[in-house]
């Protein structure tokens, strides 16, 4: 970290700012599910909004690689959320940000940054052509999108070769809060959906783990290959990751720990079942995570994913399960990971947890690999 600047540590006042958010929030049914990463952006909203400075916002929001993605991927309503907060002004146009100059508000929204990958990749390529015609409208970058810095993209990084550049509070929170998990963690919990996202951060992980408790979609491709029936269920078909799959489960047999209760639709019915019991049309749709000695042995937790498919709602009771179980082990439990976060915030657990990160991919990377891809760049430009 070292010359690496803080908000924290600076009196910055009387300049224009382009401050990078995450705003990349969960929707459903046209109403954001889950504000914190905006409510978690204020206190670096009104710090500088205190000091007098002009602000220009800036966000991804969701995937976009086509003319369609754009119409889904509207920041309008995060929009819509600020101005319950700010008295701010929507800038509809993420390649004309002219409206800033002629406007006397004091705080800006842009569209999201990821609409300049249309038709061509900007945003995401880290278009440093990008980076500078922002850079235009600003003294200095801030960046608080904790979330988004393991990309290295115009407006996580690119900036920075541009303005002079500082960590906001929300960043600054997250490194000091996961910190202690950088070089040991008694206990790592995965799930989640697909094994092919999270097999490198796996092998980091394991190096730092006494044990590893694997879970949700990610845990058929393991099952499979230790050959266990795994039904119909969603499994990994790339060699490269097969390959690393066969290794991790070579090498690390003594950490690598799995529940052998599930759920599984079969034909019409929802079954609970064990390995053993799983059938050839099965599919595994929630695992029912059994390993209390273990959890509640292990000081330090880092959990990540969920148990199984739980964005249908007939399908959580794994989840909900294991959270109650670390909520109440007394144990210094970490969260990483949108939908895991917003979980422990529906069944109102939050306290019951040592730090819930605001981060998914950023999380895993940064304590997988002790650093994020964007603060690296930062760090060298
Ligand atoms: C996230 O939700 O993890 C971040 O906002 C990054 O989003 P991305 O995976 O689409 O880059």
């Amino acid at each position: 970290m070292i010359n690496m600047k803080y908000l924290s540590e600076e009196n910055i006042s009387n300049k224009r700012i382009i401050l990078r958010c995450d705003f990349n929030v969960p929707v459903k049914n046209n109403e954001i599910t889950d504000a914190s990463r905006i409510t978690k952006s204020f206190k670096t909203i009104n710090y500088l909004l205190n000091n007098n400075n002009i602000i220009i916002l800036l966000s991804h929001f969701g995937r976009v690689k086509n003319e369609e993605d754009k119409d889904k991927n509207s920041l309008k309503i995060v929009y819509e959320y600020l101005k319950q907060y700010y008295d701010l002004e929507f800038v509809d146009n993420p390649l004309n940000l002219d409206i800033i100059n002629k406007s006397s508000k004091k705080i800006f929204l842009v569209e999201n940054t990821r609409f300049t990958d249309v038709p061509v990749k900007r945003e995401s390529a880290n278009d440093l052509g990008l980076a500078k015609y922002w850079s235009n409208y600003a003294d200095i970058f801030v960046v608080d999108a904790f979330g988004s810095m393991h990309r290295i993209h115009s407006s996580t990084a690119g900036l920075s070769k541009y303005l002079s550049t500082y960590l906001g509070f929300l960043v600054e929170e997250e490194l000091t809060n996961l910190k202690p998990l950088l070089n040991h963690i008694d206990l790592v919990i995965m799930g989640g959906a697909k094994v092919d996202d999270k097999i490198k951060i796996i092998e980091g992980l394991l190096k730092k783990c006494n044990y590893l408790i694997i879970t949700g979609g990610i845990l058929n491709t393991f099952l499979k290959e230790m050959g266990y029936k795994v039904g119909n269920s969603l499994v990994a078909s790339d060699e490269d990751v097969l390959n690393s799959v066969r290794k991790i489960l070579k090498d690390n047999k003594d950490k690598i720990l799995y529940s052998d209760k599930f759920i599984v639709k079969r034909g019409n019915d929802n079954l609970e079942v064990t390995l053993d019991d799983i059938e050839n049309n099965d599919i595994i749709y929630d695992n029912l995570v059994d390993l209390n000695n273990v959890i509640n042995d292990a000081k330090v937790i880092f959990l990540n994913g969920t148990c199984g498919m739980c964005e249908d709602d007939n399908y959580k009771k794994g989840t909900t399960k294991l959270l109650n179980m670390l909520a109440n082990s007394g144990n210094d439990v970490y969260v990483g990971g949108g939908d895991t976060a917003s979980f422990v915030k529906l069944f109102n657990l939050e306290s019951n947890f040592k730090y819930i990160s605001s981060g998914g991919g950023a999380t895993l990377e940064y304590l997988s690999d002790g650093d994020l891809d964007a603060l690296k760049y930062i760090k060298e430009n």
